[in-house]
């Protein structure tokens, strides 16, 4: 086929499925075009998460598959940094969604955010491009600032950080701009402040530094003080304003709530980085911080989740869209369950002695994302749509209300059977290569090898195939649902 004909035929397919999906974006806002936008982005890398993490799964029992040409650290870095930056990509996306109506007043640097969208969405796509098809370099500077930057999470090259904070930057500026045009609220604060110390904090992690010690340190500020204290904060923030617009629940009850939750989670996750700190080469009395303000910080979390199942409860589910409040409680648990109960299964020393860095970690590290992070995101996108939409009615009795189920029980099946999966490989791994075989490089490939061990790597592949059916399934519904809906949701007032 000629490149002519190709374009033609491309051309003509999205032709068709705009014609399809039948979104009408005339119903958005400025602001929450430029937020479907981030979230249009956000989905295409969630699926490339799943892909890899099927790759990354599928090496753990054929160590042979794509050998040399896409080995396990590359596909375990996308997969994981692909993670990061779907949910960045949400969170951005849901700020803006929420910003005009938070603020009552249109967003300020409209076209700037739209620049600092594009900008970043091609740096990504360099970032990932390089990824893969250069993958390594020589162990000088130059790869370092073009390849990639070795840390775990936040692996992109330095050129590109520097782009991450220029957008960053953008984007509080468009945020605290608008909120000073137009209206502050309790709400407002605590987000424009949030966000002051979640970009700060990306700063930590843009230095190299010679000793590993040191290196690790100051990764951990980053990786650490995202999700277990701004992250959780933004979270609070977006459940706070979803569950005001979900539910109609009062503005002075979600604010106590979330002056509450913030004082509670960076009073615990600030020194809970502490748990991180154990065996790192940090003096010792990181064991004792890290360790007793690390088993405070499930307490915020079951804050949330009586706040968000009380709030429902005591409006009795009566709501105009019934996937994003299915996900907002899927939120509530999950974020409880992964981060808090799993989080506190290993944090005390004399535990983590013997987890720390076995499938315990990655059973604890899937659930806690998706629990905390994904479910949120998921929400908002069905909020969105509802809006895309035209406001229809997307609660009892919606068509094909089967698909929401089925993606919903799927992805939390799928992600819970993986996490089980992980936690029996990781419980065997401290039995036997920490306690029995006192940590020995035998000991370490007696666990590899053991029978429940490679048993489990095959049920985390098969559940992760439930998970990525579930994601296909999700998509499906999130273009489909609502369309032909002629009747309109009520508009939720606040009681
Ligand atoms: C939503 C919030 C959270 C997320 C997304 C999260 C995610 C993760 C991830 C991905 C890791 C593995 C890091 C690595 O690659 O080495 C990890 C480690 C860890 N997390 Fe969390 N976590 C969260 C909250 C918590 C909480 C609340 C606790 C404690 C109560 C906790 C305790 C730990 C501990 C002790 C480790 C170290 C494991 C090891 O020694 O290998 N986490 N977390
Ligand atoms: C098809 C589904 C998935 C499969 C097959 C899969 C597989 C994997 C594999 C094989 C690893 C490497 C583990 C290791 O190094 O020992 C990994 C790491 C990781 N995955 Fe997934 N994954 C999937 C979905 C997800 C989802 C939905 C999330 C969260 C939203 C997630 C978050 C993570 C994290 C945070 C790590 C790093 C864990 C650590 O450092 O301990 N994955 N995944
Ligand atoms: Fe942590």
């Amino acid at each position: 086929m000629s490149a002519i004909g190709l374009v033609e035929k491309t051309t003509a397919y999205f032709k068709d499925f705009k014609t399809w999906v039948a979104l009408d974006s005339t119903n958005l806002s400025d602001g929450q075009q430029l937020a479907v936008k981030y979230f249009t982005v956000a989905v295409i890398l969630f699926v490339a998460q799943i892909l890899f993490g099927l790759l990354a799964a599928t090496q753990f029992i054929w160590p042979g598959f794509l050998f040399e040409i896409l080995d396990f650290n590359v596909n375990r870095m996308v997969h994981i940094n692909a993670m990061i930056v779907w949910m960045l990509y949400g969170f951005i996306g849901s700020v803006y969604w929420l910003l005009e109506d938070e603020s009552q007043t249109e967003i300020v640097g409209l076209k700037l955010g739209n620049i600092a969208f594009w900008v970043l969405t091609a740096a990504v796509t360099v970032v990932v491009l390089v990824y893969l098809l250069v993958q390594i370099g020589p162990g000088k500077d130059s790869s370092l600032w073009f390849i990639n930057e070795g840390r775990e999470y936040i692996e992109a090259p330095r050129w590109a950080d520097i782009g991450i904070v220029v957008v960053m930057l953008i984007f509080f500026y468009n945020v605290v701009a608008t909120f000073t045009k137009g209206k502050w609220s309790g709400i407002a604060g605590v987000l424009t402040l949030d966000l002051v110390a979640l970009a700060g904090l990306y700063v930590a992690g843009m230095f190299y530094m010679t000793n590993i010690t040191h290196e690790q340190y100051w990764w951990w500020w980053v990786i650490h003080l995202w999700v277990e204290a701004t992250w959780e904060v933004l979270v609070g923030v977006i459940m706070a304003w979803s569950l005001m617009k979900l539910l109609g629940v009062r503005r002075k009850i979600v604010q106590t709530w979330l002056y509450i939750e913030v004082a509670l989670m960076f009073g615990s996750g600030i020194l809970g980085l502490g748990h991180h700190y154990f065996w790192i080469g940090t003096p010792e009395y990181w064991l004792t911080i890290g360790g007793f303000f690390s088993a405070l910080e499930p307490i915020p979390l079951v804050a949330m989740v009586v706040h968000a199942v009380y709030d429902s409860g005591s409006h009795a589910f009566k709501n105009g869209n019934h996937p994003a409040l299915a996900w907002v409680i899927a939120h509530a648990f999950g974020n409880f369950f992964g981060a808090g109960v799993w989080g506190f299964m290993h944090t005390l020393p004399q535990i983590n002695m013997y987890t720390h860095g076995t499938q315990w970690s990655a059973s604890h590290g899937h659930l806690a994302f998706f629990g905390a992070y994904a479910t949120i995101n998921i929400a908002f996108f069905y909020l969105a749509i509802q809006h895309w939409r035209g406001g229809v009615w997307m609660g009892e009795g919606t068509a094909n209300a089967w698909r929401w189920k089925w993606a919903i029980g799927l992805l939390n099946v799928g992600v819970l059977g993986m996490t089980i999966a992980m936690l029996i490989a990781g419980y065997e791994q401290s039995f036997i290569e920490r306690a029995v075989e006192g940590s020995t490089w035998g000991g370490y490939f007696t666990a590899q090898n053991h029978p429940s061990f490679q048993s489990a790597m095959v049920w985390r592949l098969l559940f992760g195939v439930v998970t990525a059916a579930g994601l296909g399934l999700l998509i499906w519904d999130l273009l489909t649902i609502g369309k032909g809906e002629t009747r309109k949701a009520k508009v939720i007032t606040q009681q």
